[in-house]
């Protein structure tokens, strides 16, 4: 779920922002009203507000897919009914909610929708739809990018790594720290290669593992026990790359290594970062005030 919502995140955050290449005026982004928050995680136990929204985009389809068989031969009438009645519950929960976004709904246009349902015209129901679908839009086009990365893209500042102890003993991380020494640990790797400096790049190796068991502490603060992220990145597939590279070094073997870092900078650092780091590198551009 929170998957397709960076996806969607990344398209709409793509619409607004390439709109001024091709064609129309930036669009401002609005800072959502305060009583918004209540309605998401950590403050609610569920996150209210976007299952609203979930459920306004299923009635919206359902209206318009009845309208469009438009066959009397069915009972669709009832059930088109039925949908509209919930569509104008829940389109009234926007305010309810949010009493900030008073003016940016029409509640006079949902008593008109059932009207035309009931009279079966169908081509004035199909307009009205388009006018309630036009608020919709208006209020993502300003608000949904910043409510998506203030309510729910991960963020990493409150996250401190676990002292393992060894050589690392005494140093509490923060993600950021801890990305500035892995990226530290790469680099002394891969000059010491360069230089043939054998047990510089031997000692890093070790660095920089003992430094992504630091890293690994910290998925479960979001991956819960969901053990399978962190397999995935840092399992067994990376040990046996890091072991091969410890004997590949040993053996001075240097074209090989330098091709193994290059495997684990594609399978570690780059395919942890994609999820990760694109999302998080944007919430910080989006809110840059925190
Ligand atoms: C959890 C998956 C993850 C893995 C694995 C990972 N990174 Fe990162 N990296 C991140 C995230 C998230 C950020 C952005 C952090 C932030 O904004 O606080 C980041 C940021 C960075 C940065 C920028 C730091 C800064 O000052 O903004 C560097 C450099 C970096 N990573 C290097 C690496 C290297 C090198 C590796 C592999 C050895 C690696 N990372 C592995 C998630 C990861
Ligand atoms: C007054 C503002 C407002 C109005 C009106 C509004 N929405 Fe939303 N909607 C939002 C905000 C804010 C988000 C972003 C929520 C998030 O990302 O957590 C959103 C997100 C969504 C999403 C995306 C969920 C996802 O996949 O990420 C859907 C679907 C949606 N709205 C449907 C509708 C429909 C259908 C209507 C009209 C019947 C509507 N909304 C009217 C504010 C509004
Ligand atoms: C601040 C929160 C956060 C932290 C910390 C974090 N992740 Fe994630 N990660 C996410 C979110 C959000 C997603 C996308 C949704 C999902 O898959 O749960 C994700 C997705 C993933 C995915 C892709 C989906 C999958 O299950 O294959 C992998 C792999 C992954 N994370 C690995 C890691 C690893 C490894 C670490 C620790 C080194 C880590 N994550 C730390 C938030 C986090």
């Amino acid at each position: 779920m929170k998957f397709v919502s960076f996806t969607l995140f990344l398209s709409f955050l793509a619409g607004v922002w390439l709109n001024p290449v091709y064609a129309e005026p930036m669009v401002s982004l609005k800072k959502p009203p305060a009583s918004l928050e209540q309605w998401y995680k950590p403050a609610n136990k569920r996150q209210v507000w976007l299952h609203t929204m979930f459920r306004l985009r299923r009635e919206m389809q359902a209206i318009a897919e009845y309208a469009e068989q438009n066959d009397p031969a069915t009972d669709n009438k009832a059930a088109m009914e039925k949908w509209i009645k919930r569509l104008d519950k829940d389109y009234n929960k926007i305010v309810d909610m949010v009493p900030e976004w008073e003016e940016a709904i029409k509640p006079k246009l949902l008593p008109e929708l059932a009207m035309f349902a009931e009279k079966g015209d169908m081509y004035r129901l199909g307009k009205t739809l388009k006018m309630i679908k036009r608020t919709c839009d208006d209020c993502h086009t300003y608000y949904q990018p910043l409510v998506t990365a203030t309510f729910r893209s991960p963020h990493y500042d409150d996250i401190k790594l676990k002292d393992i102890g060894g050589d690392l003993s005494g140093k509490a991380q923060s993600f950021e720290e801890n990305m500035e020494v892995l990226s530290e640990s790469v680099n002394r790797i891969l000059i010491a290669l360069d230089d043939g400096h054998k047990s510089v790049a031997l000692q890093s190796a070790k660095t920089l593992t003992d430094q992504l068991e630091v890293l690994g502490g910290s998925c479960n603060s979001c991956h819960k026990d969901d053990e399978y992220p962190r397999e995935r990145i840092l399992g067994k597939a990376t040990q046996q790359r890091f072991e091969k590279l410890q004997a590949n070094i040993s053996a001075g073997r240097v074209k090989d290594s330098q091709k193994l870092m290059g495997e684990i900078a594609v399978t570690v650092c780059a395919r942890c970062h994609n999820t990760h780091r694109i999302v998080s590198d944007l919430r910080n551009a989006l809110l840059p005030e925190e």
